[in-house]
């Protein structure tokens, strides 16, 4: 998907206005142009001076400001992608009526582009059969409806009516870009069935202890974004993922490496392809304490007998059905370019995959970061592509080779 695009981002009066700044702000990492058009309601939730820092534009409210420029019309028309997020059961009754008392409700009548709503009101109101007839009407004319949630509400109450996680919210709509950009045609990946493990496994020593690694899981989840934007079947195996998983995809949690084997090799028998982005401990604790290791019985020091893991991505690539794809990755911390592609050779020899990711980690770089920079290495060892940016730019990268 390409970044670059012309997003507005509505905001309404709900309370939740207040996540919708990071919604804001996750279009501008990706390089987008963010104009936000907010109700005088939404602006008793979030200050205008958050939302013109963060989305590096003037936000628009009044519907008789720039008139000679024909602001009513023009955001619209020149939008690629519309949010409205938070969207009241207010604002719906009036989208689904197609009203235009105010600049947001101008400017969704004005656009072609994709609507994207995450409704975020009270269990009542979402109950209420008006809401229900509106978000009926709405989804019928091809409007994406995402969420809302259930969960813990303003008050003391809890229940669905919850606004979906801004993470959430923008692959959603994302997703939804992709579909318009196709012509509202099947992605390229359509019919594919593809497994991506993501995360870091965690491997026990006792009940509260573990042995881990610094893996988030961003670019498991970006690839599993795209993919199903792309008009994949995605599975998800999730290790402990530090950020949410899309909606879209059947996630399957797996806490060790030995969870993870057993959901992979299950779900690698339907998979047209296997993408292994998980990070898996090379060694669990020999043994699993069943009570607490405690400092009393231990000493000032502490030897941890550790044995191997089994090579999951090893054993899925010598199992592989024919015409099966598998792509594994390469986390390294060679520094040198040249020794980082001479180890990325030798193990894309050694794990037998179709395609090795090749990327450098170390303190700052990898893991935790939003960009990632790869070299993508097929089974011969030769560079078949060369890719940095955004864990989403990367992850379309990597699609590529399957389409
Ligand atoms: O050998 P290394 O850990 O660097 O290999 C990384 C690749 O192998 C990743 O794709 C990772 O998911 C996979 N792996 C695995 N089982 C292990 C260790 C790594 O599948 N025990």
């Amino acid at each position: 998907m390409s970044s670059g695009r012309t997003v507005v981002v509505g905001i309404t009066g709900g309370i939740a206005a207040y996540k919708a700044v990071n919604i804001v702000r996750a279009f501008v990492l990706r390089g987008d142009s963010v104009h936000v058009v907010a109700t005088p309601a939404a602006l008793r939730f979030v200050g205008r001076p958050t939302l013109e820092a963060i989305s590096r534009n003037p936000v628009h409210t009044d519907l008789y400001e720039g008139v000679a420029e024909v602001r009513h019309v023009a955001i619209g028309q020149s939008a690629d992608l519309i949010v409205v997020a938070p969207a009241t059961a207010n604002t719906i009754a009036k989208l689904a009526c197609g009203l235009a008392d105010d600049l947001l409700g101008n400017t969704i009548l004005a656009s072609t582009a994709p609507l994207v709503i995450a409704p975020a009101m009270h269990t009542e109101m979402w109950n209420n059969a008006a809401t229900r007839a509106n978000v009926a009407t709405l989804r019928e004319r091809g409007v994406v409806v995402v969420g809302p949630g259930t969960g813990r509400l303003t008050g003391a109450d809890s229940g669905a009516g919850r606004m979906e996680e801004p993470d959430t919210i923008v692959a959603a709509a994302l997703a939804a870009l992709a579909v318009a950009d196709r012509g509202g045609a099947a992605g390229d990946l359509a019919g594919k069935r593809i497994v991506i493990s993501a995360g870091g496994t965690r491997e026990p020593l006792d009940p509260v202890r573990f042995l881990g690694n610094r893996s988030s899981g961003k670019q498991g989840v970006a690839l599993a974004e795209a993919a199903v934007a792309r008009g994949a079947e995605v599975v998800l195996v999730a290790a402990n993922l530090e950020v949410p998983a899309p909606t879209n995809v059947d996630v399957r949690l797996a806490g060790s490496a030995a969870d993870l084997e057993r959901a992979m090799t299950e779900a690698a028998a339907e998979a047209d392809v296997i993408i292994m982005a998980a990070a898996v401990a090379d060694y669990r604790p020999a043994e699993v304490r069943a009570d607490k290791i405690k400092k009393d019985d231990t000493g000032d020091t502490l030897v941890l007998t550790l044995v191997r893991n089994p090579d999951i991505l090893a054993g899925l690539a010598a199992a592989r059905k024919p015409g099966q794809v598998v792509i594994g990755f390469a986390a390294e911390t060679e520094a040198d370019p040249e020794l980082l592609l001479q180890l990325g050779r030798e193990k894309a020899a050694r794990k037998g995959c179709d395609y090795l990711v090749l990327n450098m980690v170390g303190w700052t770089e990898g893991f935790a970061s939003e960009r990632n920079e790869v070299r993508v290495l097929n089974r011969h060892g030769d560079i078949v592509i060369e890719a940095s940016g955004s864990k989403m730019s990367v992850a379309e990268s990597i699609l590529d080779l399957l389409s």
